[in-house]
């Protein structure tokens, strides 16, 4: 059994991951593959019960280490009860966000920095990495016209943070994409569903 391929999309808020991971899954089952389309935080039952813990924190919410720790064992969850076994069966997975959102949001405009997070990953996750991840990119006054109108003024914990954390949180993926080109490919999330699906499969397209 051929292992199966492992994508990421990453970006930040309102870039358009979800739709773009949804269009992808139905272009490559399109393409005879068996695919799993699924997300971060969660993906699996213990997962989701994490990401609601973070996302809708109880009491005065998380501190930055306890955060990032949530993260990693939600991740860890996913990655040995869905994720590899998905891969061994010979199925692409494709994922909105991964352990990159950790390293942007946590590391990068958090307080744990990339070795810390990395380090929370090797342990929980065996340091797995997808062999594809594509950052969607979009201007920031784009993403602020979509997230008044998906949120009508309601955020998450995350999604609520100020203008700089999330600025932060660009700059850190846009870093990490640098550093990494190999696995890293930046799309330009500025334009409909469908111009940037055609970007997103213009960069799957080496691994096909
Ligand atoms: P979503 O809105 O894309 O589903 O993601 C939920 C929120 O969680 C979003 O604000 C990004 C944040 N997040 C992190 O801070 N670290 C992570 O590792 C992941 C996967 C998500």
């Amino acid at each position: 059994m051929t292992r199966g391929r492992f994508i990421s999309l990453e970006g930040g808020e309102g870039a358009g991951k979800s739709t773009q991971a949804r269009l992808l899954a139905e272009a490559l089952r399109v393409r005879g593959l068996d695919v799993l389309l699924t997300r971060e935080p969660g993906g699996t039952p213990g997962a989701e019960a994490i990401r609601a813990l973070l996302l809708d924190p109880p009491g005065e919410g998380w501190g930055p280490p306890a955060e990032a720790l949530l993260f990693a064992a939600a991740r860890a969850d996913h990655v040995e009860r869905a994720i590899l076994p998905a891969l061994e069966a010979g199925q692409w997975v494709v994922c909105d966000r991964f352990v990159d959102s950790s390293r942007a949001y946590q590391g990068g405009a958090g307080a744990l920095g990339d070795e810390g997070v990395l380090a929370l990953h090797r342990l929980g996750s065996g340091g797995l990495l997808p062999d594809l991840t594509l950052v969607i990119e979009v201007p920031p006054e784009i993403v602020k016209w979509r997230l008044a109108d998906r949120d009508m003024g309601v955020a998450d914990a995350i999604g609520g943070r100020g203008a700089d954390y999330h600025a932060a949180v660009a700059a850190a993926f846009a870093a990490l994409a640098e550093r990494e080109p190999g696995r890293m490919k930046r799309v330009d999330g500025d334009g409909d569903a469908d111009t940037v699906h055609a970007r997103v499969m213009q960069a799957v397209e080496a691994l096909l």
